[in-house]
């Protein structure tokens, strides 16, 4: 198990926009470890989803994993773990609507965001077999969020409003303003 280093906002990572991974590379040794310490970090932190430039990678990488359930999202559905390599994302149809999205490099804090709530994501697994999904809801602000990461964009640059950054305790406990 390696747990490594989430680099928080402020880091110089953050803000890059992270380059795509080539086909040699994904049966790399390198790979291999980078996402065996991706998943123990995102595991170890309790998250839902970690970008590689969250983990100082500047690489087009992201993986997912929600266990589903009751969580601090609310009640959610699960999605097993996956791996994102070089995605595109595409708006479809639907409409946006309104998270109240953390972020495990913005430790404390939450941000009420809104986004498309049905996309259309392309991208390869580590085999490079293309992976083509389309997501709803939760699971497309999630996966928004992430590849945000990839582009050097924070949540915090798609807030509409300030007032709707809140700290997450207070958030928890009721006290914050409600977004929706
Ligand atoms: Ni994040």
């Amino acid at each position: 198990m390696a747990v490594r280093e989430i680099i928080r906002m402020g880091h110089p990572t953050l803000r890059q926009v992270a380059r795509p991974l080539v086909l040699e590379e994904l049966s790399s040794r390198f790979i291999d470890q980078l996402i065996r310490d991706m998943v123990d970090t995102l595991h170890q932190a309790g998250g839902i989803g970690l970008a590689a430039p969250q983990v100082n990678e500047s690489l087009r990488l992201a993986i997912i994993e929600i266990p589903g359930g009751e969580s601090r999202y609310g009640e959610i559905p699960a999605m097993p773990l996956t791996v994102f390599v070089n995605p595109e994302i595409e708006v479809l149809d639907g409409g946006s609507a309104g998270c109240w999205e953390g972020c495990l490099s913005v430790p404390g804090l939450r941000g009420f965001v809104e986004r498309p709530q049905h996309i259309r994501v392309r991208s390869l697994d580590l085999r490079g077999n293309r992976l083509e999904t389309e997501l709803h809801g939760f699971f497309a602000t999630v996966l928004q969020h992430e590849f945000d990461h990839l582009d050097g964009k924070l949540y915090l640059d798609r807030l509409k409003d300030t007032r709707l950054l809140v700290f997450e305790d207070l958030l928890n406990a009721g006290q914050a303003i409600a977004g929706d």
